[in-house]
Parts: C-alpha cells; structure tokens; sequence
C-alpha cells in the first residue's frame, strides 16, 4: 500500500510509519513539525525511522496547504489522519484555529480525495474518547450518560455524577453508541470529521474507519506540550522531584492504551474487510484510577515527589470513562495486549532518556484559569 500519514511526524504517526515500513509500505509523510509539539527549529529525523528510509516522503507542509495535500494524495491510496490540534483547554480560546486546522482542513481533504483523487479507497480518521463527555452508566439497568456535573457539589468534594433525580448509578464500559456530549472544541471537531466521513463514505463509496483512541501514552508522546496528558505532566514533575497535584480525590478513573496498541489497531483498520463507515474504540477496556497511574510512575522513576489529592477540580473535566470493546473486537478483531504496568515501565525507561524539560504545566494550568476553564476550588 501507498500510505499518506498526516501527522507522521508525532506520537502515534512515527510509530505506524515505523510499522507500516517495517511491513513494505511506502509512506508520505505530511506534517508542519509543529512548535508546540516539536520546538522551535525543529527537523525530522528520519533516521529514528528504523529502516526502509528510502520509501517514505516527507512533506514538511500544514495540513491546510492544499497544493502539498494535493501532491500527497496524488501519491497514496490510503489514507491516515492524525494531524490535529490536540489540546482540549486550548482548544476553548483558539476556537477558530482548532476549527481551520481539525475541522476546515479535514472537509478540504475529504473534498480533494473525492473530486481529484478517486484512487484513494480508504480513510483511517482519528478521532477520540472525548466525544462522549462523560463515560456511560446503568441506572435502572438502562444505560444512562451523565451531564456536566453540578460545581456546587464538587465544590463539597462529591465528585461522582449521579442519575437526573440524584440517583446512585454505576459505571459500566462506553459503547460507541452511547449519545456523544463533546464537552470541549476539540472533542466536537472530532465529531464533526466523524459525520464527515460516514456522509462521505455512504455518497462516494470510500471505506471510512473513525478509531476512537482513549488516553494514548508511550515513547516518543510529546513530554513538551503543556495542554495534553498528565502521563507527561507527571513525569517531567517527578523527575525534578517538584509535588505533583492529584485533582478531585484521585479516583476518577481514564482509559490508557499504550501507542503500540494503538498503531496495531490502525494497521488493522487499514488491512480488514470493512463495511463503508466503521467506528470503533480503541482502549484497554479497562479504567485505571488517576491515583493509581501516579502511584505506578513515581515508582518506576524513583521519584520523591510528594503526590497530594488537592480536591482541586475542573469545571468541565469528566470523572470516568472506559472503552466498550465490543465492535473493535468483532470488526477489527483488535484486542489490546500491554496492561498499564509493563506500558508504563517502557515509558519510564524512555522518559529517563529524555532530556530535562521546565515545567510549563503550572503556566498551562494559570492560563485556563485566567479564562475561567482552569482549576478552581473554593
Ligand atoms: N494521544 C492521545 O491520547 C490521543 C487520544 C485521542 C485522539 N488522539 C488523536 O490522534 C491523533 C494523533 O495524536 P498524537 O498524540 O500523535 O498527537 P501529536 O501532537 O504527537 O501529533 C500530531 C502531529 O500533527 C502535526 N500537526 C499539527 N497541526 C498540523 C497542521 N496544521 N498541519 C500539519 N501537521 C500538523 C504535529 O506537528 C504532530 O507531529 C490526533 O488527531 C489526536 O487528536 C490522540
């Protein structure tokens, strides 16, 4: 296959090139390197590429460039999409950026493929858990997915979501048909492009897979971007031994899969027999507390930072949420195989490679609370 990887230069886009060449695929790469993620002055080095050098093509272009996209696409007959802003605060006040390069560059793309390059017969979208909002439940053993939750009673420390009557619920695996509520910019550009491409797939006869990735971490994650995952908050902090800020009581509970899980499942939604519009979770299927990943870190770096449950809280963050695994096993035949102890112990032995980086979550953190999305606690 002929693979346009967009994207191909970050977290999860280096590891499928680096898979996709390991299984004879020749690979464009289109990717701005952008600063937030790379550096200023950043380069690709292709050489962290283990082998096959020769069959990939680096365009060093934006996404929204579509003369660079155009000549992408000319030379591929799939296509990856992983370009994208990605921080979730951020995207709250760089509203109309999130949108142009998720959103806009992702209509244009789908444009370009259906009037220009009707060679291409596949689009592996990445799109996200964020989707949902909060996880799903039972209550009344129907499936029921909570609203945002009420600030007064996290204010008191109750961080649980309850049912409509403040009823108890209980926290069941969130299956892709549980009712989306984005609760950010970012999650409903994800959105967005999800409808784009079932409507695209259904008129134009592509095959469409949306992979619904849940917390993704591993080697080579950005450890520079203050906006997004704690797993690189964390360890930067607790390499410089500085107290790391557990929020709400630490129980609210996330979703890691570990990145070469995830580039197996891109391979897979690539490879497999398809209907014309899949969407598929790509998770562990199981919650890990926030307390307990912390807790695993800090031992595995050898840290003496001192982890604190602040009660702190956000107004707009989600308590649990976990991936139903169901479709992805039945259609992609995708189950992942790293649990959260040995993904964790490779991404610490890698973190420990890296090199010292300042501490701009705190930075972060002031910013969105200037704006009113930040922390707060009364
Ligand atoms: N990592 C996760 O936990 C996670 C979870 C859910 C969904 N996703 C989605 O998976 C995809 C890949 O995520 P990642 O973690 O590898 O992110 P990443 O930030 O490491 O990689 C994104 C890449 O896109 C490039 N990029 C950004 N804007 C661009 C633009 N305008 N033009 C060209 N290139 C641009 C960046 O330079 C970077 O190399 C994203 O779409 C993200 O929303 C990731």
């Amino acid at each position: 296959m002929k693979v346009l990887v967009t994207g191909g230069a970050g977290f999860i886009g280096s590891w499928l090139v680096d898979s996709l060449l390991q299984k004879d695929h020749s690979v464009t790469i289109v990717d701005n390197l952008s600063p937030q993620i790379h550096g200023e002055m950043a380069s690709l080095d292709l050489s962290k590429l283990k082998d096959n050098r020769q069959s990939v093509d680096f365009i060093h272009a934006d996404i929204r460039n579509m003369e660079a996209m155009d000549k992408a696409l000319a030379q591929s007959d799939a296509v990856v999409h992983l370009a994208a802003e990605t921080g979730t605060g951020q995207s709250m006040y760089q509203v109309a950026h999130y949108y142009d390069v998720n959103q806009q560059a992702t209509a244009a793309m789908f444009e370009a493929i259906v009037t220009k390059h009707r060679h291409i017969k596949r689009v592996v979208l990445a799109s996200s858990r964020a989707i949902y909002g909060e996880g799903a439940y039972l209550l009344d053993k129907q499936v029921f997915v909570p609203g945002s939750r009420d600030p007064l009673r996290l204010q008191n420390g109750q961080f649980e979501p309850l049912g409509p009557n403040g009823e108890l619920i209980s926290l069941i695996a969130t299956p892709e048909n549980s009712l989306p509520s984005p609760a950010s910019i970012y999650a409903a550009t994800k959105l967005a492009n999800e409808s784009l491409g079932r409507i695209m797939a259904e008129a134009y006869g592509l095959t469409v897979v949306a992979l619904r990735f849940q917390n993704v971490y591993g080697e080579r994650q950005s450890l520079r971007n203050p906006y997004t995952g704690i797993l690189s908050i964390f360890s930067n902090r607790m390499r410089q031994n500085l107290p790391i800020n557990i929020f709400e009581d630490g129980q609210e509970s996330r979703d890691f899969i570990h990145v070469s899980d995830v580039v197996r499942s891109i391979q897979l939604a690539l490879e497999k027999e398809l209907p014309r519009f899949t969407v598929a979770n790509v998770g562990s299927g199981i919650p890990t507390t926030v307390w307990e990943v912390a807790n695993l870190l800090r031992k595995l770096l050898n840290s003496s930072s001192q982890l604190y449950i602040s009660g702190d809280f956000r107004s707009g963050d989600i308590r649990h949420c976990y991936a139903d695994m169901a479709i992805a096993e039945k259609q992609l035949d995708f189950r992942s195989s790293i649990d959260i102890k040995s993904g964790l112990k490779v991404f610490s032995e890698w973190v420990m490679t890296q090199p010292l980086l300042v501490d701009r979550s705190v930075e972060a953190m002031a910013e969105l609370t200037k704006l009113g999305l930040g922390k707060c606690r009364e």
